[in-house]
Parts: C-alpha cells; sequence; structure tokens
C-alpha cells in the first residue's frame, strides 16, 4: 500500500529509542525525511548512522530536552533550516516514573508531566505554526494504554497519559480547522527499555520476580505474547499519512487486547 508519504519533513520527540527508532526507520523507507531527537547523543548519532548504514541520505538527529523550552526551540529551528519545515511530528519521548502512590515523589510526578506531556506541548506550539505555514500536517502522540486502563502501580503514567490523549482530543478542534490532524495511539507492553522498568513495579507490587511478573503481563494478552516497537510504529506511521485523513482526535488503543485487570493481583487475594 502507498502510504504517499514520499517527500514528507517528519520530526520525532524520542526518535533515539524503541517505538520512536522503529517509526524513524519506517518513515524513511516511506520515502520520508526524518529528524531524530533524544537527550543523549550520542543515542541519537547511532539511531541517525543505523538509518544512514541503510543507504537513506535525509537524516538528521538533534540532542535535547523535551523538557526544555530551550532546547525544544532550538530543535525546530534547526529541522526547519535543514529541511525547510515539518509536515508530521510524532511524539515518542518520556519516561515517567513508574509505581504506587508512595513510591513517586511530587518532584517526580513533576518532571513526568514536563518531560512528556508538556514536552510534547512545547514541541507542538513551535511545530504548529510551521506546518500552517506549510501544507499543513499531522500529529501523532505516543501516550498508553494506562491512559484508559489504570492500575494502581503506574500512577503517573496512568494520570500523564490520560492528560496527554484528553489534549489530542482538544487540539484536534483547534488544529483541525488548520488542516492539522491530531491523534493519540496508546500502546499496552511493548519490548522496550521502557518495558522494563514497568515490569520491574509489577513484580515489585506483587511480590514476584521480575520473570514472573513478565510471565503474569503476557498471560494479559490474548496471544501471549507483547508487543513489538514495529507493530506500534506501523499504526503510527500509518495514521500521520494521508490515508488516514479522516482521522482526527482519535486514540488508537494498540495492546493486543490486553486484559488489564488480570495484571491485578488485588483481584485474586488467595494468590
Ligand atoms: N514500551 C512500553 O511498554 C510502552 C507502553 C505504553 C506507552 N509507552 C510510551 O511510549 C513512548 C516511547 O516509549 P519506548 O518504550 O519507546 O521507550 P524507550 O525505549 O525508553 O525510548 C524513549 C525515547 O524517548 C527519549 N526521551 C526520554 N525522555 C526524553 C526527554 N525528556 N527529552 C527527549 N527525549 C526523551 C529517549 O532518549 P533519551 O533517554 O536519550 O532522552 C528515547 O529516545 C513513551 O512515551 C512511553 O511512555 C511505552
Amino acid at each position: 500500500m502507498d502510504l504517499k508519504l514520499s517527500d514528507q519533513v517528519v520530526l520525532l520527540s524520542g526518535g533515539s529509542g524503541g517505538i520512536g527508532s522503529a517509526c524513524a526507520h519506517t518513515f524513511v523507507r516511506e520515502g520520508c525525511a526524518v529528524a531524530v531527537t533524544g537527550r543523549d547523543p550520542a543515542s541519537v548519532q547511532e539511531t541517525v548512522d543505523a538509518i544512514r548504514a541503510s543507504g537513506a541520505e535525509d537524516v538528521a538527529g538533534f540532542a535535547g530536552d523535551a523538557g526544555s523550552d530551550e532546547d525544544v526551540a532550538e530543535i525546530v529551528r534547526r529541522v526547519v533550516d535543514r529541511f525547510g519545515r515539518v509536515d508530521v511530528y510524532v511524539g515518542t519521548s518520556g519516561s515517567v516514573a513508574t509505581g504506587a502512590l508512595a513510591d513517586v515523589t511530587p518532584d517526580q510526578w513533576l518532571a513526568g508531566f514536563s518531560d512528556k506531556l508538556v514536552g510534547y506541548v512545547r514541541f507542538i506550539r513551535h511545530v504548529a505554526p510551521v506546518m500552517e505555514a506549510g501544507r499543513g500536517g499531522s500529529i501523532v502522540l505516543v501516550m498508553g494504554n494506562g491512559g484508559v486502563e489504570p492500575r494502581y502501580w503506574e500512577l503517573a503514567p496512568g494520570a500523564v497519559n490520560a492528560a496527554g490523549i484528553n489534549l489530542c482530543r482538544s487540539l484536534a478542534t483547534d488544529l483541525g480547522r488548520r488542516s492539522i490532524r491530531v491523534n493519540s495511539v496508546s500502546p499496552g507492553p511493548v519490548e522496550t527499555k521502557r518495558w522494563d522498568a514497568a515490569q520491574q513495579a509489577l513484580a515489585h507490587h506483587n511480590h514476584i520476580s521480575f520473570d514472573d511478573a513478565g510471565i503474569v503481563a503476557r498471560h494479559t494478552i490474548p496471544r501471549g505474547t507483547l508487543g513489538s516497537a514495529q507493530e506500534v510504529a506501523d499504526v503510527i506511521v500509518f495514521l500521520a499519512s494521508p490515508l488516514a485523513g479522516y482521522v482526527n482526535g482519535a486514540n488508537i488503543v494498540v495492546d493486543g487486547g490486553q486484559r488489564v485487570p488480570l495484571m491485578d493481583f488485588a483481584n485474586y487475594p488467595k494468590i
């Protein structure tokens, strides 16, 4: 299927890791120019080198922190300098602290909201005017199925993701009038560095081993295996493409039909 993405300019915040890196490779295969970002300059460069090794040339890396207004403004300025415009923004950054009420300090809560939710807002504030001045655009924000299926041991990520899903729906109306679509994708467990932290929290709160927590998590997914970064990236790239032109303000859950309550041992007091 031709996604009609060739020659589009894509900016990924968090493009140097897991889901974002899979997105970067996929957009490049679809003929896009891609700008990859992340805090660690070495990881950003590694991703750019890996993409260039596949023969693509229109790829560039810009290290910076989504939690910093200055960094985000500078990244968007440099992307526009390099590629002339931005057609697609994908937010896939953020590492909100996992844990239950007593585990996460107010400072960690604030950092989680600043890095992920407000991080996306910082990027959108800068890219939306660029898209509007160009030929419109598409924004896809990676949130998480905890935003619709809460779990007490991932309290802050659930709250941040619920807020992000709400943000998308609101922005879809405002920016939709200016030819910019805004959607979110909410993954369930996906095999990346980020999932390791969630599996650790699941283990801790149920007093089971890390490996057993993995078995519990897989048991909640009907097919019995976690998702891959590529499976999430494929949905993101489709949503970003003109083929999804009538999809705006949607939150697409990509979790293999996960039955989240099965992860909550409080439902099984005799175990
Ligand atoms: N994996 C899952 O099971 C899962 C499930 C639900 C939702 N999600 C969400 O999906 C998104 C991507 O997660 P992932 O699994 O791909 O995680 P990952 O493998 O840890 O990658 C995260 C990426 O975001 C970057 N990043 C993190 N904080 C940043 C910041 N403040 N500024 C700029 N870049 C930042 C990281 O690079 P640096 O560390 O170098 O900055 C990396 O490129 C996250 O929002 C996560 O909450 C993941």
